[in-house]
Formats: structure tokens, sequence, C-alpha cells
């Protein structure tokens, strides 16, 4: 089974050929950092019309790469929400016009359940797939949670942030110092070289039971610390990035095992841009080594926005025979609860 995935609920217009919802064919990211950049972030139309203008030599290329033709798909999904409304508006109304077209069936897939199922491509560093329960923490620029997974399309909310995502986390402190837009890849590399000790910033661990995060009271600390002139001369800016984000791994971390431990599950699953970050990968083998639980993060390629992730999913949903009409339309806030529904 050949399935066009299509993405383009933010900054990214990626397309992508998925074989037998595990194998990718192809994988194309066209992305919009550079245009939005000068603007210190995402500017929605602006997003919506770089989309127009890419989303067509994309899928031909994902296409084209993948050795075949339009034709020899069996289906086509794309993202539906949550989003950018104008620039889910792009992706959906071109894969609907392209299914009637083609002849071929549609799936709208939540961008949520697509960062989950990432995991399920065939990639070199996995075992294979993850068994089914495991637990998923989803760590992207608009969304910290962590689910109970008992297959595709059953996932239960144990916890969420209750203010800041931790990838909004990372954009906003890399905006504070400095560093430009997106802000997490800047940090993540200055942290490599710095001294995670050098400050002491808060941990939100609230509840001893407690799953949620928070990430706001950490954000303030932040920017107080660089009101008094930090980072400064003799306190690098490596250090200041190190300290911050081992505040975010630790919680991250901290929670995960928490999660783990009151489910009663063996198997963690990381996605979300966030899961690109080697702090946070290194901390998280560390933790599987010592707690005996398995673990499988996507490669980075895989956990920020792609569209590999949304023919994953929408191969699932294919195969359990959903399909979605030409009144398909998109839901800027989709949530999390109706990833139960798929
Ligand atoms: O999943 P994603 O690509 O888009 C959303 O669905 O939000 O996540 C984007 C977020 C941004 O906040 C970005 O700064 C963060 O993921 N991010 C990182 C890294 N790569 C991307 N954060 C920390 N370290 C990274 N290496
Ligand atoms: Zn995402």
């Amino acid at each position: 089974m050949l399935v066009l995935g299509i993405e383009t609920s933010c900054d990214e217009t990626a397309a992508a050929v998925i074989e037998d919802g595990r194998k990718v064919r192809s994988d194309v990211v066209a992305s919009q950092v550079l245009v939005h950049a000068a603007y210190g972030g995402v500017v929605p139309e602006v997003a919506s019309r770089q989309h127009l203008a890419t989303v067509v030599p994309v899928l031909r290329a994902a296409v084209e790469k993948a050795g075949i033709g339009f034709e020899q798909l069996d289906g086509i999904a794309v993202t539906c929400g949550p989003g950018l409304v104008g620039a889910l508006l792009v992706g959906v109304e071109t894969a609907k016009a392209l299914g009637y077209a083609l002849g071929k069936p549609v799936v709208g897939v939540n961008h949520l359940a697509g960062h989950l199922a990432a995991v399920f491509l065939e990639q070199p560093q996995l075992p294979g797939p993850p068994p089914f329960p495991h637990l998923a923490l989803l760590v992207s620029g608009g969304h910290t949670a962590l689910f109970r997974v008992g297959g595709f399309g059953d996932v239960r909310q144990l916890g969420a942030t209750r203010d800041d995502a931790a990838g909004e986390a990372f954009d906003k402190v890399a905006k504070l110092l400095g560093l430009g837009y997106p802000g997490g890849v800047q940090i993540d590399k200055l942290a490599a070289a710095g001294d995670a000790t050098a400050y002491q910033f808060p941990r939100a661990l609230p509840g001893r039971d407690d799953i949620d995060f928070s990430f706001s009271g950490l954000k303030t600390a932040v920017a107080t610390e660089i009101a008094r002139g930090a980072p400064g001369p003799g306190r690098p800016l490596e250090d200041f990035c190190a300290s911050f984000q081992a505040a975010v791994v630790d919680v991250l971390v901290r929670k995960s095992r928490r999660a783990l431990a009151r489910e009663g599950l063996g198997d963690l699953v990381v996605c979300g841009g966030v899961a690109a970050n080697r702090g946070l990968r290194a901390a998280l083998a560390k933790a599987a080594s010592e707690d005996g639980f398995q673990l499988f993060i996507p490669t980075p390629r895989l956990c920020t926005d792609n569209a590999a992730m949304i023919g994953a999913a929408g191969s699932a949903l294919l195969a359990r025979g959903v399909r979605a009409g030409l009144e398909l339309s998109v839901d800027p806030g989709l949530s999390l609860e109706t990833l139960a529904a798929g």
C-alpha cells in the first residue's frame, strides 16, 4: 500500500510516500524558516502564501523520489489540525483535489497522532515498532503531554502542560537571549558546550503523583537572570543554555519515569520537535538503562514536523477503512482528546 502524506499545519510544506505504513519511500520537507526568521516567529498569512507556492512542487518531488507516478498511490493522508487555519487549508484542499482527480481515498490526520506514529516508521536506530500499550511523551512547539497508547486510535492523556509547551519555552528563552528563530536548535548546540550546573533554574514538579508540566516559572526565572546581566563576562552563554536545557530535560525525564511506574509500562516513545534535543535524548537513554525500560525515539528529522509521520498515521486509518469525503475540513484547535477517535 502506497500512501502520500501531506503536512502544512505550520511552517513546513512537506510531502512523503509511505509503503505499507512503515517504509519511507520519500520524505520531502520545504522549510519556511528563513522567510519567518526576519519576523522572529511564524507569520500565519506569510505561511499560507508560502504553502500555496510550494505545495505542488513538493508533492511532485515526493512522488518522483519514491520512483512512482501519482496513479500508483493507494491513498492520501493530510493533516487537518491542529495548526494555523490558512496553512492547514492549503494542505487539505490540495489533498481533496488530488484525491478527486485521481479517484483515490483521502483521510484527515490529527497532527499529534502523526507525531505519535513517527516511531512506527522503519529507522535503523530502532529495534522495531514499539509494543502496545506504551507510554508516549509528546514534546513539541505547541504541546507537551504524556499519553497511554493502547493502539492506533486508542490514546488516553495522562498529563499535560498547564501553561507553556516545552518547545515554546525553548523558543521564548532563545528569543530573550537574542538567538533568533527557531530557538530550540540553537540552545541545543550551545548547551552541548556548556556547564549545566552553572545556573540554578527551578524545576516545577507539582504534586507527588502528578504528571502535569509547567514551564512558565522557568521562563520567568530565566528572564530575571537575564535582567540581572546574565549571561555576561565570565558567565558564558553556553553555560546559561546548558543550565536552562537541563531544567527542562530534568522535569521531562522525571515525569516520564513517574508515569511509566504508575501505569506499569515498560516502553517509552518520545516524539515532537523537542525529542530531537540531544540533552533530552541522552538523559532518557541514561534513565532507560537505569530503570530497565525500552526507549523509542525517532531519528531527529522525524521528530520535527514532516509528512512521513502523517503518511504513517494515515496508513493505519486507511487500512481500517476510514475515508474522508469532500466535506473534509480543517480544525485549527483539534484537541488531544480527538486522538482517541483516530
Ligand atoms: O514538532 P514541531 O516541529 O512542531 C510543532 O508541532 O510544534 O516542534 C517544533 C518545536 C520548536 O519549539 C523547536 O524550537 C523545537 O521543537 N525543537 C527543539 C529542537 N529541535 C526543534 N527544541 C530543543 N532542541 C532541539 N534540537
Ligand atoms: Zn509538530
